[in-house]
């Protein structure tokens, strides 16, 4: 119980005194005070808070992957998938928020453009800690160089320190990759009683494989035979970019029988991954429209090429590409092999 005296207060609660007294437009001095400059640091700080919470969500979901053994059908997974779902629903929104700023002209922002340099988001370190939480790599950006933290408009040591160190930690990219390959279902026993379509006669354990890929094959046209070759790299050789040949054949079988009920949640977290970088992208892209609008065809007050920096980054920052590549390889689903007992029992809700 509360008293009066100490007794919680909003503004305290919420720690308004130093939230809404950290807006010092650099222009306010000036004849005419700073214009639209306000709206430039309030957008920019808003941003920044869901930046906040985006990390705050993405470390707790690196926190279950990072358990030995994480029940795809435990609340430990549905609530990796909530939270996942909620950075979905804030990215949305700050897709959303790019429409406020650009009620700013080209004019208005020349005002106090001038006034930035050497600063830009090119430097926002929670941006950057997003990005390395998730899984994209220094040496996979565009134009690596730029990130080194020496440069002009580049980071301060501590910032550059902790995007380094985040990358260095598991992300998420790291985690789904040995969860997926931790599937359990493709251990010999399971498949001693499926019936090959195409190999009656073969008892090994790949049987079913071997049978999808003549589907597979099938299913190509003329023009596409060559995707036969890439499905046994990436399936059965190298994998494709950091999904090992195991990881992929398990991200291929959940996208295949995702109507199974154990591989309802799995098939969301997957489906809620491609969406975070199909989000990610177009807060990319509505910025890259945003920055042509205002600046043209002018270097970046970070001192980056500009738009011409913002596309590499746009083209190259994907983080989940190889899921989102095993479309390439699907079928339709009436050509489906029938699943042997054993795998739908260990599949049902209970099995485990
Ligand atoms: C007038 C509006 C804006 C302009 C003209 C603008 C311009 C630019 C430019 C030119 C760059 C490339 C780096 C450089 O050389 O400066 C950049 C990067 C960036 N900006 Fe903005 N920006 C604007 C608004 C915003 C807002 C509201 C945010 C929200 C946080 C933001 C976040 C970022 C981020 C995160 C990057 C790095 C992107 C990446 O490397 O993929 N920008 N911006």
């Amino acid at each position: 119980m509360t008293n009066e005296e100490n007794a919680l207060y909003y503004a305290d609660y919420l720690e308004l005194e130093k939230i809404l007294n950290s807006q010092h437009p650099k222009t306010a001095h000036l004849p005419n005070g700073a214009g639209d400059e306000m709206l430039f640091i309030v957008i920019h700080q808003a941003y920044e808070l869901w930046f906040k919470q985006i990390i705050y969500e993405l470390d707790l979901v690196n926190g279950i992957f990072t358990q030995d053994d994480i029940n795809d059908n435990s609340g430990d997974m549905s609530n990796a998938v909530h939270k996942l779902k909620r950075v979905v629903k804030i990215l949305e929104l700050l897709n959303k928020q790019v429409d406020i700023l650009e009620t700013m002209t080209p004019m208005d922002f020349l005002e106090f453009r001038n006034y930035l340099v050497p600063s830009s988001g090119f430097q926002s370190a929670q941006f950057r800690l997003i990005e390395a939480k998730l899984g994209l790599k220094m040496e996979q950006r565009y134009k690596a160089d730029y990130y080194k933290h020496t440069r002009k408009g580049g980071f301060i040591q501590s910032d550059f320190d902790a995007v380094n160190q985040a990358e260095a930690t598991s992300t998420l990219k790291d985690l789904v990759i040995k969860w997926a390959e931790r599937t359990p279902f493709f251990d010999a026993e399971l498949w001693k009683e499926y019936q090959s379509q195409y190999h009656p006669n073969d008892d090994s354990a790949d049987k079913f494989w071997l049978d999808y890929k003549r589907i597979y094959q099938d299913s190509l046209s003329a023009n596409e035979k060559g995707r036969l070759e890439d499905f046994e790299n990436v399936f059965f050789k190298e994998g494709r970019g950091e999904f090992s040949a195991p990881a992929m054949r398990a991200v291929l079988f959940i996208m295949l029988y995702r109507n199974l009920p154990i591989f309802q949640l799995p098939f969301e977290l997957l489906s809620v991954l491609i969406a975070i970088d199909e989000l990610l992208s177009n807060w990319r892209y509505k910025h890259i429209l945003m920055v042509r609008r205002m600046i043209g065809m002018r270097v970046g007050t970070g001192g980056t090429s500009g738009a011409g920096y913002l596309e590499g980054a746009l083209s190259q920052h994907y983080i989940f590409k190889e899921l989102t590549e095993i479309a390439t390889f699907l079928v339709e689903r009436s050509r489906l092999p029938e699943l042997p007992n054993a795998v739908k029992d260990k599949m049902s809700f209970n099995s485990r």
